[in-house]
């Protein structure tokens, strides 16, 4: 409540008009934004850098009525000039340290260019990987979403919204997008109370108790509303229950959009219910510019609405201390791609890849090797900084080939593409790609997606690798030669038979600036993988929607199914809650990821058999690392409700913790969980705690691990 008498001044002074004003953001910097800006029309701007950044602030802050500064938003969304890998890469890492420092990095240098505020993060859960944006969100669990949010919003915005490397952050995109139905970008998304609470909302509410500056109300109809005019999701939780006192941004022209989804009768009636529900700020459309004054004048909408909206822009532009400091931090200007900015990237890239099979072929050895190095992505400099990358260049990218040249040698490496893009479909090239591969000891084969396969507006029906990236393998492994897949994409894909082709599978997600060098030191030994799966990879699209924390049914399928082939007809074995003709469960489930040593856990204990609701439980385990190599094990813990007035998931993840062990070295890993941590939301709507029994894990994914038993008493 800091600025409240400054903003409480400042709002006594303004006219109708300012006010509204202050309630619109345009993109670009044109005439017809300047002379807005001058007259005091317009709050915010996004999409501008750098002088022209400096030219229309100044505008706003020395020629206006009022001075009051701009925000100025743009898409930071891994990175700005430096980029790290996509949000689900990162999401892999299970490093939210990691992950704020990379926020932190972003903010630093966009904030050089005038930036005030970025529309990151973005915690929708997304279950569904033919929806394009699942590469921007965290994945499918909303505890790991959860903190990732919340890292990132820490990262973005620091302790001082004022610092001049703070920028504010934007929660997007609330609520449900990653619902839509088939992964079709923009669809209409269903998702009953119970689930919204428990799950798409969960990330949100962490994000807005973490203290995000401003949310984004989101494109999709949920449950029969839109989102941008959902006074449900936007007044009563958000602003109600959760009492945020930030701004809400529409999406892109997501307040017209409210006509086209059979919600607002026109633009005017579409500018009423955007404020109505709680939308502070509308991007990109203008229905707030052209009606908002006579619907007030008319007394069709009430002032007090627009004086709550105007608050909220007014708080964020105090908050972030633009009134004292409009300008860019010029000293961040230097900083771009800063040795430490890429030293992170390489760590963050390294600790995101996943290691998702390997036949006891990595690490390689740098000495005996003579390596061909194939595939559409090995020397991509574009497509492996993935989707949303305004400001990284493809000029800064260090790709795999340069990397891997430089770490062996130019003697030791033959490269041919075999496929002029990641889509093509003509083997014209593959000659060449097997010439290599029978010149060589060993084929390190960098397939998946260019970078515009996922993002917005970019959802596939089609999961598998594109083009003729299979065909190609076959050619590679048809020389009998070892062939290692590197994939890059920008979502989960289908690689049941990649992996019955090759010798070892990393999954690098689109890792950014620094994709060549982490997967360099990855593949020969310098570092060892320690990513993990934030979302589960479909055997084939038909298992879609898959997600570990589902529910039992009445007719559970044996967890210990044999393992089905895709597409080979079964007899029905039995009437329970799988296909006819693959495997229930996914390729690699959540959690799931491969190192070059192993860990082996023992000694699971409990702090006691039974806890009350007042009381903390101790989960400890033993890991050791019994493998050759040093490495980091991601320990996670799992709980299950047995039984309950709703019918619970049957595992729940609680808790990880990131170690790092030498050859040999045992740690002990500790968890505290708490009663609060056990609760749901019953169909009341009561966020609640019920007595029982519970299993928990300590496990090194979603599958497997130790477990015991305990039980919650009143
Ligand atoms: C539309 C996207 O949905 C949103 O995520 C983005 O921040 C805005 N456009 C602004 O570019």
């Amino acid at each position: 409540m800091q600025y409240e008498q400054q903003i409480e001044a400042l709002l006594a002074q303004m006219t109708l008009a300012e006010k509204i004003g202050q309630m619109r953001q345009l993109h670009g910097t044109g005439e017809n934004q300047k002379t807005l800006v001058r007259e005091g029309n317009l709050g915010s701007v996004l999409n501008v850098i750098d002088a022209e950044a400096h030219e229309i602030q100044r505008i706003a802050v020395e020629e206006s009525r009022l001075g009051i500064p701009l925000l100025i938003g743009r898409d930071v969304i891994h990175g700005f000039r430096t980029i790290f890998p996509i949000p689900l890469g990162q999401a892999a890492s299970f490093n939210p340290d990691l992950v704020r420092e990379a926020a932190r990095v972003a903010a630093r240098e966009a904030s050089g260019a005038g930036i005030n505020w970025t529309f990151a993060p973005m915690i929708d859960i997304a279950r569904d990987p033919r929806w394009g944006r699942i590469a921007e969100s965290c994945g499918e669990d909303a505890y790991l979403a959860s903190l990732m949010g919340v890292a990132m919003v820490e990262g973005f915005q620091g302790d001082d919204l004022t610092a001049p490397e703070a920028i504010a952050a934007c929660a997007k995109h609330y609520v449900g997008y990653g619902a839509s139905e088939n992964g079709r970008d923009y669809n209409t998304a269903w998702i009953p109370e119970v689930l919204l609470r428990d799950v798409y909302l969960a990330p949100f509410h962490a994000a807005a108790e973490a203290g995000a500056a401003t949310f984004m109300s989101a494109f999709n109809d949920l449950n029969g509303v839109p989102t941008s005019g959902n006074e449900f999701t936007l007044r009563q939780i958000l602003k109600g229950e959760w009492a945020y006192d930030g701004m809400v941004v529409s999406d892109w022209a997501s307040i017209v959009e409210m006509i086209a989804h059979g919600y607002a009768a026109d633009a005017r009636d579409a500018a009423l219910k955007g404020v109505q529900a709680g939308v502070d700020m509308e991007m990109a459309s203008t229905s707030y510019a052209e009606y908002l004054a006579e619907l007030v004048e008319s007394s069709t909408l009430s002032l007090d609405l627009i004086d709550d909206a105007v608050r909220r822009v007014l708080r964020i532009k105090f908050r972030l201390g633009l009134f004292n400091q409009p300008y860019a931090n010029a000293a961040a200007a230097e900083s771009l791609l800063a040795a430490e900015h890429l030293d992170l990237a390489r760590q963050i890239a390294k600790e995101s890849c996943v290691l998702l099979s390997n036949k006891q072929t990595l690490p390689l050895s740098q000495n005996q090797t003579k390596v061909a190095i194939v595939g559409p992505l090995a020397n991509h400099a574009a497509y492996q900084l993935g989707c949303w990358v305004f400001d990284g260049k493809p000029e800064d990218s260090q790709t795999p080939l340069q990397a891997i040249r430089a770490l062996l040698g130019d003697a030791q490496v033959v490269f041919a593409q075999g496929l002029a893009e990641a889509r093509s479909t003509d083997h014209s090239l593959f000659d060449e790609a097997v010439a290599a591969a029978q010149a060589a000891d060993v084929v390190l084969a960098f397939l998946g997606e260019d970078a515009g396969l996922s993002g917005e507006a970019h959802s596939r029906a089609f999961i598998d690798l594109p083009g003729a990236q299979l065909a190609l393998i076959d050619a590679l492994v048809a020389t009998g030669k070892p062939v290692v897949a590197v994939v890059m994409a920008g979502r989960s894909l289908v690689l049941g038979e990649l992996q019955d082709k090759v010798q070892a599978m990393l999954y690098a997600w689109h890792p950014g600036t620094m994709a060549g060098p982490a997967i360099a030191d990855l593949l020969f030994g310098l570092d060892n993988p320690s990513g993990r799966l934030p979302i589960s990879f479909p055997r084939t699209v038909g298992q879609v929607p898959v997600y570990y924390n589902r529910k039992n049914t009445g007719r559970p399928p044996s967890e210990d199914a044999p393992s089905i082939p895709t597409g080979t007809p079964l007899d029905p074995s039995g009437f329970t809650s799988s296909y006819l003709d693959v495997d229930h469960r996914p390729l690699f489930a959540f959690g799931y990821g491969l190192s070059y040593t192993t860990f082996e856990y023992s000694n699971l204990r409990l702090s006691s058999p039974k806890i009350g609701f007042d009381e903390t439980l101790s989960i400890s385990a033993t890991i050791t690392n019994t493998g050759k190599y040093a490495g980091s094990e991601v320990v996670q813990l799992y709980i299950r409700d047995l039984v309950g007035s709703m019918t619970r998931p049957i595992k729940e993840l609680k808790g990880f913790q990131r170690i790092a062990l030498e050859p040999g070295q045992s740690q002990e890993v500790t968890f505290e969980l708490r009663s609060a941590d056990l609760s749901f939301h019953n169909n009341a709507m009561q966020k609640i705690v019920e007595p029982g029994e519970f299993h928990v894990w300590v496990a090194p994914s979603s599958i497997g691990g130790l477990q015991a038993t305990f039980e919650l008493t009143r």
